[in-house]
């Protein structure tokens, strides 16, 4: 959600806010600014642009300190009022934003007697509202200020007679980039990586102040602390295509090293006194955590419960003490899953967070964390996190179980042979790619994986596509086969193919088109199929890992050939600070 970026330095500001932008443009792409104090005037010249980062290119404005940001509409549109940065009546202070403010419509109706409003934005309120409390000292201002917001924010501060940005931090997250006679700020680490590798995270309720030659941290009080100054180990490769069309498809090949990798990390301890484990993530996450279910329950045999975040931090859950709480997620950040991790601690659950991204919110806010060996993940659509999800919970289900998963380790070569069936899924992506609705079937620890099919499907291509379990089809879903909505159906030879078979044919025999995902060696398929991929044969519990990589292939290249923007999928962002 909203990528920010702040330089204060030496050099010229403006291509490294543009570079920084298009890094974090994953973030949010429906319209991005640039805000500098112009060198020659001394005042901050704005540049905005609805849709794309690319759009800012070639208008630079002189001047050595500055912010950007990319934005992903919460309130209002997007349109260049809309866009960030926004300033103040005077034209002095401009701010960056993300998160939301939940109160400002009431801060609103207080400012406006006094200051005109030029946007619909939430984050509006937050530049009056600086403005009123300026007398001098912008941090000062700045603190008064956040006394007065409710809700969530990451926020990047100048005024024009000042050389320094002021930052805060509450709910969303921003991190600060040590440079040598320069400092930045930013969403993430991923604009900064080609500056420095000297970090520091901020935590919620801090503040800091960058100035060209310091970084000065504040806690809540106002007290000058010190915090760690983190290395990060990121190489810039990760964040190029490096050759692939885009993103998504680079990252699919990545798979069958990632998986490698992760079978390499060290687990930590954790004993196995649970009486129960509650999963909770959202989207992609979720779907891994669904296979977890049936992993943990199948192998360590501990009950296990799985929900969306969205929905377990309001139903207030029964958990506690004696209870483990995994959080999944890729970012780290996402608002719901964070929230839900902190009422789980709140009622004396352990804690332990499935997390790619190092230092992320939830990374340090969970008792243990186990960092999964994806890498960035810049495609916006989820899928080489998600396969290091998936191995991570094979391996906490060995750990809690003190017994091996058979094949695992077999799994990365067998994953190889399965990217390579990307030609397969673009010679059937070709016969369907027009289609206005697809339907996925699984069962068992194949139902998420429908799921997950159908996620990547819509997300991407725009295809309303629906996962099911096969086995419910008949309850309503079957109402909707015709020979123009064709049905993806996980078939690996396993304990409910014969199950799966039989649904296959109640959907043949109504002129249902299927796509069967099936195991190498399996001819009788072919009788139920109009399609096929076979994956390499694997132990039933490891299936998931290799049939959804199919099912990756074959999203991406409809969407492809409908010529959307795989990367960057319509209204969506790739890490969900709202709720
Ligand atoms: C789908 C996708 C999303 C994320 C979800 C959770 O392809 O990427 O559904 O899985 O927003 O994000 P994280 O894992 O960052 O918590």
């Amino acid at each position: 959600m909203c990528g920010i970026i702040g330089y204060i330095g030496s050099k010229e500001a403006y291509n490294i806010l543009l570079q920084g932008l298009k890094r974090l443009e994953y973030r949010g792409y429906d319209s991005a600014g640039i805000g500098i104090t112009d060198s020659k005037t001394g005042k901050i010249v704005l540049n905005k642009a609805v849709g794309r980062v690319e759009k800012l290119k070639g208008k630079e404005i002189k001047g050595t300190i500055g912010l950007g940001h990319t934005r992903w509409a919460t309130h209002g549109k997007p349109t260049l009022e809309n866009a960030h940065p926004h300033l103040d009546c005077s034209g002095k202070i401009a701010i960056v934003h993300n998160g939301i403010i939940e109160n400002y419509l009431e801060l609103k109706d207080r400012l406006k007697k006094k200051h005109t409003f030029s946007s619909e934005t939430d984050s509006e309120v937050i530049a009056h509202l600086i403005s009123e409390n300026y007398k001098g000292d912008l941090r000062k201002a700045v603190m008064e200020s956040i006394n007065d917001l409710y809700g969530t924010y990451a926020l990047c501060i100048i005024h024009q007679d000042k050389k320094e940005i002021v930052v805060a931090r509450n709910g969303s997250p921003i991190v600060i980039g040590l440079g040598e006679k320069e400092n930045l700020v930013a969403s993430d680490v991923s604009a900064l990586v080609e500056h420095t590798k000297r970090v520091i995270y901020l935590d919620d309720l801090e503040m800091a102040v960058l100035k060209q030659d310091s970084v000065e941290i504040f806690d809540k009080d106002g007290k000058k602390i010190e915090k760690n100054i983190v290395t990060i180990d990121w190489d810039l490769t990760q964040a190029e295509k490096a050759g692939f069309k885009h993103f998504m498809v680079k990252e699919i090949h990545e798979q069958p090293d990632i998986i490698r990798n992760t079978l390499n990390l060290e687990m930590p301890k954790i004993k196995n006194d649970f009486k129960r484990i509650f999963i909770v993530a959202c989207g992609t996450a979720w779907h891994a955590g669904l296979v977890g279910k049936y992993i943990l329950e199948k192998h360590a045999r501990i009950p296990v419960t799985v929900d969306v975040a969205s929905e377990f931090r309001y139903m207030d859950p029964i958990i506690g003490k004696g209870d483990l709480f995994i959080a999944i997620s890729q970012s780290g950040e996402t608002a719901d899953t964070l929230a839900a991790l902190r009422l789980a601690k709140k009622k004396g659950a352990k804690t332990l967070g499935i997390i790619n991204v190092m230092n992320s919110t939830i990374a340090r806010e969970c008792d243990d964390v186990i960092y999964t060996r994806a890498g960035i993940e810049i495609g916006v659509a989820s899928t080489k996190a998600y396969i290091s999800q998936l191995i991570v919970l094979y391996m906490l289900a060995e750990s809690l179980s003190g017994k091996e998963i058979n094949g695992l380790k077999d799994l990365a070569a067998k994953a190889l042979k399965t990217v390579d069936l990307k030609v397969k899924a673009q010679e059937i992506a070709k016969k369907y790619f027009r289609v206005y609705n697809f339907l996925f079937i699984g069962r068992n620890i194949n139902y998420p994986t429908a799921l997950e099919g159908a996620l990547k499907l819509k997300e991407i291509s725009y295809i309303h596509a629906e996962g099911y379990s096969a086995g419910e089809m008949k309850h309503g879903p079957i109402a909707l086969v015709t020979d123009q909505v064709p049905t993806v159906a996980i078939a690996p030879k396993d304990s409910v193919y014969s199950k799966m078979v039989s649904n296959m044919q109640e959907i043949k025999a109504r002129n249902g088109r299927i796509i069967a995902i099936a195991t190498e060696g399996d001819k009788d398929i072919a009788r139920y199929a109009d399609d096929i991929i076979y994956i390499p044969k694997t132990e039933e519990i490891l299936t998931p890992v290799l049939a959804v990589i199919p099912l990756q292939l074959l999203a991406y290249s409809i969407a492809d050939m409908r010529d959307c923007d795989v990367d960057k999928p319509r209204n969506l962002a790739k890490s969900v600070t709202v709720e």
